[in-house]
């Protein structure tokens, strides 16, 4: 078994990097950089856009209209299933609203090694078409919303130090995390300093590294995740399972906000909540609206499939 387990993965490593080098001639530069797409309720269908002043002035946002930006994770495209989903719950909740998404498959996929420039470079570019939508269409950056999963909630952080028009108004992290960036500095992850309130929904090992933000949930530990067990093999599975829950709860967390909400126990640490110790007298809601007067630890436990909401 671990024998196999040491010679599997890198095999398959191997042969899908042979693969990946023969396909993309040009490997390891990016080929498309990063693309923007916005969805509003009307044209659920995405559009792209760059970040060019005749493009954002030609975007249908006002100065009040409330505005998501999904950041998708390593590997990973705006085209993700989850991105759809979270797009359509976010639009579906709010009618006004508009969902921007940032795509930037080609620049951290085949690129691994220019990762660390691509990463600030996208955070460069994202952060710029943030403050030309405050300057061109004198969008309220408090009405924006950004939300990274995995690599794209590290992004986040990068581009809440890049905005020179303001302060974000909120930032959620969905098991926001860094693989292979160093330096390991607040400065370089999301952290409290990024928006005016900051979210984590931590989910994983992946995503427990990365520093606090103003509130910070954890689900069902914030290590590992019931129904992933069942991903006996290898390890790596359990832990992907594990990290793409934080979405998994978003999105369901997005179609209740308004309807019911995943209360969370604060606590001051996992231990506590375990031993029940803490008496739960300050809660907070994970999901959209949760309470930016009550700061810190949360802990809430889910079903092991949807739907995961379980009151306290
Ligand atoms: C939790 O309980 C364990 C075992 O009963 C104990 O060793 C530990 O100190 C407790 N931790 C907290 C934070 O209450
Ligand atoms: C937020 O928490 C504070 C302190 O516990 C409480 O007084 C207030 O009612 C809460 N607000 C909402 C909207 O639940």
């Amino acid at each position: 078994m671990n024998v196999l387990r040491v010679l599997v993965v890198p095999v398959m490593v191997a042969l899908v990097a042979v693969i990946v080098v023969k396909v993309y001639s040009s490997y390891p530069s990016g080929r498309v950089g990063v693309l923007f797409y916005y969805s509003t309720s009307l044209h659920e269908d995405r559009k792209e856009f760059k970040a060019t002043k005749e493009s954002i002035a030609a975007l249908p946002v006002t100065p009040s209209t409330p505005v998501s930006i999904i950041i998708h994770g390593y590997t990973e495209s705006s085209l993700r299933s989850w991105v759809v989903d979270l797009t359509d719950a976010l639009l579906s909740h709010d009618l006004k609203s508009v969902v921007i998404l940032v795509d930037y498959w080609d620049l951290v996929t085949i690129s691994r090694p220019y990762m660390m420039i691509n990463v600030r470079h996208i955070a460069d570019i994202t952060a710029r078409m943030i403050d030309m939508l405050a300057e061109e269409k004198s969008v309220e950056l408090t009405n924006i919303h950004i939300m990274g999963f995995s690599l794209g909630g590290r992004i986040s952080g990068l581009i809440g130090d890049r905005i020179q028009t303001g302060t974000i108004g909120r930032m959620t992290g969905m098991d926001a995390s860094y693989p292979w960036l160093p330096p390991r500095i607040n400065e370089e992850f999301l952290d409290a300093g990024d928006a005016i309130l900051v979210v984590n929904i931590r989910t994983s090992s992946i995503g427990s590294h990365s520093p606090p933000g103003h509130i910070d949930f954890y689900a069902n530990g914030g290590l590992s995740q019931p129904g992933c067990q069942n991903w006996y093999f290898p390890d790596t599975a359990k832990q992907v399972c594990n990290h793409y829950r934080a979405v998994a709860l978003m999105i369901e967390a997005v179609k209740y906000a308004g309807k019911e909400v995943f209360s969370a126990c604060g606590c001051p640490d996992l231990q506590s909540f375990q031993n029940n110790t803490c008496d739960c007298q300050i809660v907070n809601n994970f999901g959209l609206y949760p309470n930016a007067s009550v700061l810190g630890n949360f802990y809430f436990s889910t079903n092991s499939e949807p739907p995961y909401l379980r009151n306290l």
